[in-house]
């Protein structure tokens, strides 16, 4: 079962994220995955050139961030993760970094409002789609409210195959096999969440890159 497992009757969320192995396993490949220089690129040219203040969801060991700052040099932020181990990384990347605030902060709890908005961009790398589909699509409407008019919200995602052949597909692609598929995935496709964020009342909202389960969703608010 992807995402969770049964505990008695009851099935209980599974997210592995906590765990130092899980995290040292993930940042032993982050910097060699397939289309990673192109899925960074692309990212770059969607990133405004003119942010003062981002907030990161899901900010791991703070790479979408650093590539924030590296367009928008003078940007103040925000990055949160519930993971100590990620959270570490993050903190010692920012230390002689002034305005970068690193939080901990566990996705299925409301985004605090009225602390540090409006931002002028929200990104996501590679974290929602551990959340529940229900949690996904209401941090989708909170982050609207968090954004500043003409705000950007980037979410690059680890998205579902339409098939079982194609997610397999994705998995040798990545070097694995389904046994060794991560159970705290909760994979959504792309056209639901595009649909969610227009109903939020997002506009230019697009699909902005695709490789097979890697993509970048975009949208802007009004
Ligand atoms: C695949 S890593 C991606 C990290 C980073 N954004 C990147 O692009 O490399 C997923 C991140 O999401 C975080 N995450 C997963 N579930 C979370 C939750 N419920 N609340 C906060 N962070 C969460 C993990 O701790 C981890 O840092």
């Amino acid at each position: 079962m992807c995402g969770s497992e049964m505990k008695g009757d009851n099935p209980v969320e599974v997210n592995n994220w906590r765990s130092a192995e899980h995290v040292r396993s993930y940042l032993s490949i982050a910097d060699d995955r397939p289309h990673g220089e192109e899925i960074v690129k692309v990212l770059l040219e969607q990133v405004p050139s003119d942010v003062s203040y981002v907030l990161d969801l899901g900010t791991g060991d703070g790479r979408l961030l650093a590539l924030v700052l590296q367009k928008n040099p003078k940007a103040c932020g925000v990055g949160l993760d519930f993971s100590e181990p990620m959270l570490e990384r993050a903190r010692k990347r920012f230390e002689d970094t002034d305005c970068i605030e690193i939080l901990k902060h566990d996705l299925n709890e409301s985004l605090p409002k009225g602390r540090w908005e409006p931002f002028d961009l929200v990104i996501s790398g590679l974290a929602i789609h551990h959340l529940v589909h229900g949690r996904k699509k209401e941090l989708y409407t909170e982050v609207f409210g968090l954004l500043r008019s003409g705000g950007v919200f980037l979410n690059l995602e680890h998205v579902a195959s339409p098939t079982k052949a194609l997610h397999q597909k994705f998995l040798a692609a990545i070097g694995l096999t389904p046994q060794d598929d991560d159970p705290s995935n909760k994979l959504l496709d792309v056209h639901t969440q595009l649909e969610w964020l227009r109903q939020i009342g997002y506009k230019d909202v697009d699909c902005h890159f695709k490789w097979l389960e890697i993509a970048l969703l975009g949208a802007v608010k009004p």
